[in-house]
Formats: structure tokens, sequence, C-alpha cells
């Protein structure tokens, strides 16, 4: 698949397969997270793997699913994902990397989807919990959580119909997700042309 056909069609997946994972593949992806744009190329983003079972059942307790749907996409036990890359910045490198975060997480995502893995960016989560699970220390933010596994939904993205962008499940329990469409967003040369 080319790399518009991956952007297009990467959805985040909330039910995932039980099947391991390579700890290889994961360090591939911080590893394209790490070739991300940093503003002013000051780096103060760590990354943090998380594969082993124990940990990743404690750390599902800290994470939350799917909120306009409620409780239908909290993982059951045998849907929750494999392993998670948790990223974390040193806020005596830069006091604030949201923006450097989110464009190496979606380096994470879509590099996920190339290997066919699944991938959910968390961002509301319980970040002192986190922290103290994982031992980080006190001069890390944790920024977010990703939740990664083989997928076992296909979510799909349709066009926006009005200002609604809340996304839903159907009858069939398929997770439609509504994006705006192009001619609502898009500007040429001058805004409102
Ligand atoms: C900053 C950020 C935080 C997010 N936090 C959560 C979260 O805590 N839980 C969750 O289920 N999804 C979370 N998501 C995923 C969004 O719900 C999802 O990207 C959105 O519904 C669009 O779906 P798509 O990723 O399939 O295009 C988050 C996404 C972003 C960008």
């Amino acid at each position: 698949m080319n790399i518009i056909d991956l952007i297009k069609n990467r959805r985040s997946i909330r039910r995932f397969r039980q099947e391991k994972l390579d700890r290889d593949l994961f360090v591939e992806l911080v590893e394209t997270a790490r070739c991300a744009p940093a503003g002013a190329n000051i780096q103060s983003l760590e990354y943090i793997i998380v594969d082993e079972p124990g940990v990743c059942e404690k750390l599902f307790d800290f994470l939350a699913w799917a909120g306009h749907v409620k409780p239908k996409r909290d993982p059951a036990p045998d849907q929750r994902p494999v392993a998670y890359i948790v990223v974390i910045s040193d806020t005596e490198i830069k006091k604030e990397a949201s923006v450097d975060a989110a464009a190496a997480i979606e380096n994470i995502l879509l590099a996920a989807a190339s290997s066919g893995v699944g991938s959910c960016w968390l961002g509301l989560i319980k970040r002192e919990q986190i922290a103290e699970l994982l031992g980080i220390n006190e001069k890390y933010k944790v920024d977010s959580v990703i939740a990664l596994g083989k997928p076992a939904e296909t979510p799909v993205m349709e066009d926006a119909k009005g200002e609604d962008t809340k996304y839903y499940l159907d009858e069939k329990d398929v997770l439609h997700v509504p994006k705006r469409p192009l001619k609502k967003i898009l500007h040429i040369n001058k805004f409102g042309s």
C-alpha cells in the first residue's frame, strides 16, 4: 500500500487479536518516532515499550476507551492490546512537547499500520498512576500511551454529515468514524474561497 492510502486507511483500533508480536517490531516503531520532526530539533521524547503481560494488565487499568460509545469499545479481556508504547517527555529538555509527541506518535501509528498492526493513541490516561507503575522519574511528563496489537475490528471512515463528528457503532457493531468533508475545510489562496 502506498503512503497516501496507508494514511487514509489507518483507523484507531480498540479490539485486538491475542497474537504475540515480536519486540523487534516495537523497537522499529520507536525508531520511526525518533525520525519525526521536533521543534528546533530539540528532542525531549523517550519511549517505554510495555510487552510483559503482567505489566500490560496493570497499565490497562489506567486507560479509557472510546468515550462516545462507552462502554461498547472497552476491550474485553480477550481483546486487549498485546503491547503498548508509552511516550514520555523530559521537561528539563523541553517544557512543553505535546506537538513534537504528536508528530512522533503519528509515525508510530502509520508504521504499525504498514506492518498490519493496529493501534490506538490514548490521551485520556491516568498519568500519575502510569508514572508510578513504570517507575518514571519525576522530571518526565507522561504524554500518551499507544496501544498495539493485530486488529480484531475494521472501523470505517466516512464523510461527516453536518457538524456531528462523533464516531458511532452501527447495527453490525462496526465503528464509523466521520471526518469533516474536504469542501468544509479546504481554502485555496484565500480564506472562504
Ligand atoms: C490526542 C488524542 C488523544 C486520544 N485519546 C484517546 C483515548 O484516550 N481513548 C480512545 O479510545 N481513543 C483516543 N484517541 C483516538 C481518537 O478517538 C481517534 O483518533 C478518533 O476517534 C478518530 O478516529 P481514527 O483515529 O480512526 O481516525 C485519541 C486521539 C488523539 C489524537
